[in-house]
This record gives C-alpha cells, structure tokens and sequence, in this order.
C-alpha cells in the first residue's frame, strides 16, 4: 500500500470517526428522550431554567409532570439549580436470569438506558448524573456523584426528587416516622392530601393506569419516604429517614443514590409478579446459595403472642427443650421443614425492648439445651431456625454478630429470624436511616459467610437486595398475622391482605405467618374471645389461601400444634409448596379481592390462592394454564356452608374435582373468606 493511500485511509477513518461520533455531540443537548423496548413508556429529561428535570407518559399520556432532581446539603449550596449539561449517553440491555427461588423462575431484563451528566455552570461548578432505565413494566433513576474536588465529601440534607403526578390519583399508604414503623393499617385518600408516607406507595390514577414508587438497590443511604401532597397540590418529593442532628446522608465521592422506582401498570392485576426492583439490583455475589431452603416451618411462637407462653424465664417459658422437641416432631410428622425458637436466649427477663444491650446471642437458658434440640431436629430431618431478638441494641448485636452466627452454624442452623423492636436506635438515629441501613445489609453479608439465611422482622423495607444476597430470604414490614393476637384494636380487617398483596408486596416476600386454625383463639379458658378483641378476621379456608397469596419463601404453620390436631385442612398446609416457577394474578381489586394461581417449582403442580374482604364473592377460573390434554384433580378447601368471618370462621370443606385445562373451576369466597386449591396430575 503506498504511504498516500495509507494517509487518505487514515484520513478516512478520522472522517468516519468524526461521523459517527457527530451523532454523539448532537444529542448532547436536551431535552432527550428515553422509551420502553415495547415504546409504551417514554420519559423526558431537559434542562429547564437551570433546574433537570425528568416527566414520564404512558400510552401517550402525561403521568408525570416535569419534575426537579437535586439536592440539599448541609454547609454547601444546594446542587440543583444554573445546571448546564455536559453529556448525554444511551445504552440497551436485554438479558433473562434465574432465580435461585422465587415467585417467578425466569426473569427478563429489557431496558434503555439514559445517562445525563449536568454540572453547575458557576461555582463551585459540582456535577451529578442522572441515570434512567426504561422497562415495559416502569423505569428506574439513580444519582451517581463523580469524584470530584468541590464535593469529596459531604451531608445530604434532603433528595431534591419530586414526583409531579399529572392527576390525583387515589393513593394506598402507611404513614411514615411512627413507632411502629410499617405496622399500621393501609388506608387510601387522593394523594393531593397526602403527608408523609411510606413506599411502596400505590396510586391508582384517574385513567386505571397503576403506579407505583419505590425505591432498588438500598445499601449506604437513608430509608425512602414520600412527602404529599398537602400543600403541594399533586407533587409529592422525597422524604429521607434523618440521623439524630437531622443530616440523612453522609457519603464520600464515588457515590451512587439507590434507584427511584415508578412501577407502572394497567390494571392492578399486572402490578404482580413485579420484578422492576430486582432489575435494578447487581446480580448474585452468593456463588452457591444451596443452603437457602424454602420450606415451610412451625415453631415456639404464637403462644407468646397469646399469652400462653412467654420468651422470658419461668413457670411458662416456651422454649424449653421438651416444648421445642415437640415442635420438632409435630414438623417432623407434618412435611414441615423447619422449626422456629423465640426466647432461647439470655436477655428476655425485664424490659426487654429497653434493655436490648443485655441480649445475649450465644447463652441459651437453663431449661434449653440447644445443641440437644439441633441434633434431635437434625435427626428427624427438620431444620431449626434460630432468633436474634435486638430490642434496637444494634451495637450489642454488632459485637457477637460473627459469634453468633459461628454458634448457629456449628450447629448445622442455616436460617436465622431477626428482629428490631424499638422506634429509633440508641443514638435517636431514625429506624430507617443511614446507620440502620447499613447495619440490615451488615448483618446479611455477615449471615452470608456463615452459610445461613435472614428472615427480618421490623426491617428495612425490601428493595430487591435479594438478587445480590438471596440469603435474605423474608422479612416483615408491614402488620402481620401477630396483629390478631394482641387485644385492643380487634386485629387486621378482612381487606388487610387484599391491600398488602397490591402495596407491602410489591417490595417481595413478607413473613407473614399464616394458617392459625383456632381463629377464635379459645384457648386458654376455653371460650372464645369477645367479638371486639383481636383475632383473625378471616376464615379458616382464606387462611390457608394466604400461604398462595402472600408470597414468601419461608412460610409458617403459625397455630400451636395441638390447634392442627384432628383437622383435615392440615393437608393443605403438608402439600403447599413454597417456591415457584410462575405467578398469575387472575382477578385483583385493591382492597377488594385477589385471585392468584401459581405453579410450583419444578413440578407440573399449580395451586391457587383466593382472598376477599367483608363481603362474599364468586369467581369462575378458566384453568387454560394447565397443561393441555392431561388430567388433574382440583383438591379443594373452600368456606364451609354459613362460613363468615365474624360468626362461623371456622366452617371449611374439602372436596377433590377431576379437571383439564379446559376446565372452569367456580370459587365462592364466604365474608371474610377465601379458597385454597391445589391442583396435581391425576
Ligand atoms: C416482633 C416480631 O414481629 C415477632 O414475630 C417476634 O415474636 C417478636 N418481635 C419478638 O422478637
């Protein structure tokens, strides 16, 4: 080749160099658009008066207005205003990956992604980028903070994000900063009247279309709220979790914000399986989670919550070695696969929610010898799963956390419950702030190097990290089954899980302890407890549709054992499997009803789950996902004859119908009630 033709194919390649990143340069400029892979969600980013912001439409139209990014800080300017941008860059993704369990095997992750850089066109000149992801179900938008000079370092004192929503949609929430934390009643009102509220937060809009805000990927940063609404008319903005001086974040550059998530979705019914968060979170960094089981579990635990029993010392101690053997061989007895054991451990006597510090994670009591009871559970086959009670004495538990997790682990214990009952932790930090936060992912990378599993009580809200760590495999977070056995406010109301399985689980599995059989809690005087105290309002059959309809991966026979003794309808809770392949909504109306079939892992075996409120319901099921031409049998556990929640809760029945895939099956759903069905090849 001649040196001159080399120079002109040089000169060439600069040309074409110059070409293709022409385009580049063009779209350095705003406004930019991003859309959905099925061009169905588009969202708009633009620079108006120095001030980014984002709006997003759907089906082409508005769902949220322009709406400002930015934030406060404490002794610095605020970063959101005289932006100028700097660059704009776009990527796609499209990859499917495997849960290790789930409520769906299979999980597609298609998306376009937009990157904005800005920086401060006057001093000190600080520059942020705003990163969207686009999916066909909503998108995601994180912060990252370069490394840069004029912010090395620094104290967030509020996320600038709004959510401008472009009508008022009727909002399904909890309120935020109380004591007890997610543990309220849902209630809906139009979100212009909105205060401060929890994610995931549920709007139904005007239109049908569903949204919903959240928060992925949550590690080193404040718990997410969401401020209405009052004064703000239809714009709500973000509200961090404040650390005892009032700063919500401390961080160091690099930095990255977790996502804002905006689920969104055309009818209630297809908010679920909702797999937007997890997207939003790294892959796996568990090279084999082998030892996370899902299963089933009894344990030494409702009987605190009713008065029979207590975790602390003494004539009615719960967890003494005979009690739990018990435990153990009614699991054993049941296909049960685990067993849990509440006050075990040093530390309940006194006040225990004020003297957390004295719990002990490695001294059991006197009356209960653990390694005897790990190797009694062991030998029948049941797996034990141990409990961390912390009182929020997180210093006390961050002491013997590797010590304690090295206890349960030489004893062959894979699954560990946590709890942190208090409002604020000892320093008057916010139950969600930063420090919590980092202390819930602490104790899940630490459960992880020691092969065992996480179920948390008053956690952090879930914001997908069980990609990254599926050893966090459950958690709590909302008012469970627990709620119905202290007296007082009469439990939760029949519309209680129509509304968390729209809202609480959209974040994932919830622990919610299902399968209480003697709903009228009898026992211990015999007779059944006034009409105004707490107990289950449900009936017996919707009990057991719970386990189907509130997913989690470990799932509880709450009830005492002597409460399942003589009842058919223990069937169910031996059969019902706990890990799926697939999740169909069939119906759903917020605070209404739910109906939800689901496929189990690995088997051609489908059960169904149906749910309602006060009021009785009838549903006919088309069951065109069996498979075609081959026979079935639909066992059945539905409300009895005269079933109600309120007067007759424990009338159930139980009957087998032969099916195919052409088959309808009628579901009657008594007030209160529900059905369980599970459908097998014949
Ligand atoms: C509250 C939890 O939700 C409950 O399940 C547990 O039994 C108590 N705390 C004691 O840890």
């Amino acid at each position: 080749m001649s040196s001159l033709f080399r120079a002109f194919i040089r000169a060439a390649g600069i040309l074409l160099a110059a070409l293709v990143a022409a385009p580049v340069a063009a779209v350095a400029q705003l406004p930019a658009t991003v859309t959905s892979p099925d061009g169905q969600n588009v969202v708009t980013i633009d620079l108006q008066g120095g001030t980014l912001r984002y709006a997003v439409r759907r089906h082409r139209a508005n769902v949220i207005m322009p709406s400002a990014l930015g934030f406060e800080f404490r002794n610095a300017p605020r970063l959101r205003d005289s932006l100028r941008v700097v660059d704009v860059a776009r990527a796609e993704h499209d990859e499917t990956w495997t849960q290790p369990w789930g409520e769906v095997r299979r999980v597609r992750d298609h998306h376009r992604e937009l990157r904005v850089t800005v920086e401060e066109a006057r001093a000190p000149g600080r520059r942020f980028v705003a990163v969207f992801r686009v999916f066909d179900d909503g998108l995601g938008f994180r912060y990252e903070l370069p490394a840069q000079s004029s912010l090395a370092s620094f104290e967030i004192m509020e996320e600038l994000t709004e959510f401008s929503m472009a009508s008022d949609g009727r909002a399904w929430w909890i309120p935020s900063f109380q004591p007890n934390r997610y543990e309220y009643l849902f209630r809906a009102s139009p979100l212009s009247t909105l205060d401060t509220v929890h994610t995931p937060l549920t709007i139904e809009m005007p239109s049908g279309l569903h949204v919903v805000l959240h928060e992925a990927d949550l590690f080193d940063y404040a718990g997410l709220n969401i401020r209405g609404g009052k004064e703000q008319n239809r714009t709500l903005r973000v509200m961090l979790a404040p650390m005892h001086d009032g700063v919500k974040v401390r961080g160091t550059t690099p930095f990255v914000t977790p996502w804002r998530t905006i689920q969104l979705a055309d009818r209630a019914a297809d908010l679920v399986p909702s797999v937007l968060g997890l997207n939003l979170n790294p892959p796996s960094k568990i090279a084999d989670p082998g030892f996370v089981t899902p299963m089933t579990y009894d344990g030494i635990w409702w009987g605190m919550h009713i008065n029979t029993m207590t975790w602390q010392s003494g004539p009615l101690h719960g967890a003494t070695t005979a009690n739990a053997k018990r435990y153990v061989d009614f699991a054993a007895a049941n296909h049960i696969g685990g067993m849990l054991v509440e006050g075990w451990n040093i530390g309940w006597d006194g006040n225990w929610v004020e003297n957390g510090d004295k719990f002990s994670f490695t001294q059991p009591y006197p009356d209960f010898d653990l390694p005897a009871v790990a190797a009694y559970a062991q030998s029948k086959g049941v797996k034990i799963i141990g409990h961390h009670e912390t009182g929020m004495g997180i210093a006390n538990y961050e002491r013997q956390l590797d010590i304690a997790f090295a206890y349960y682990k030489s004893l062959g214990i894979t699954a560990v419950k946590t709890g942190y009952v208090g409002d604020k932790t000892r320093e008057g930090d916010a139950h969600h702030s930063q420090p919590m936060v980092r202390h819930y992912r602490k104790v899940i990378e630490t459960a992880a190097k020691y092969g065992i599993a996480i179920n948390a009580h008053e956690p952090i809200h879930d914001t997908g990290e069980r990609r990254t760590w599926p050893n966090m495999i459950s958690r709590e977070g909302a008012r469970g089954q627990e709620y119905n056995a202290w007296g007082g406010d009469g439990g939760n109301p029949p519309e209680h899980e129509t509304i968390l399985f729209f809202t609480r689980m959209l974040a994932g599995p919830m622990d919610y302890t299902p399968g209480i059989f003697d709903i009228e809690i009898r026992r211990p005087t015999g007779s059944p407890r006034p009409p105004e105290a707490s107990r289950p309002r449900t009936t017996l059959a919707k009990q057991l549709a719970l386990y189907v309809v509130l997913y989690s991966p470990i799932q509880m026979a709450a009830d005492l054992p002597e409460n399942y003794e003589g009842q058919p309808a223990l069937q169910f809770i031996r059969d019902v499997a706990v890990d799926w392949d697939t999740t169909r909504v069939l119906e759903g109306k917020i605070g209404d009803y739910v109906v939800v079939a689901r496929k189990a892992a690995g088997k051609d075996e489908w059960f169904i789950g149906a749910i309602t409120d006060e009021e009785t319901r009838t549903f006919t099921e088309p069951l065109s996902f069996l498979t075609p031409g081959r026979p079935y049998v639909a066992e059945v556990y539905a409300d009895g004859p005269g079933a109600n929640y309120l007067t007759n809760p424990t009338a159930v029945v139980l009957r087998q119908v032969a099916v195919t895939s052409t088959s309808r099956l009628t579901l009657r759903l008594a007030p209160g009630g529900g059905q369980a069905i599970r459908i097998r090849p014949r």
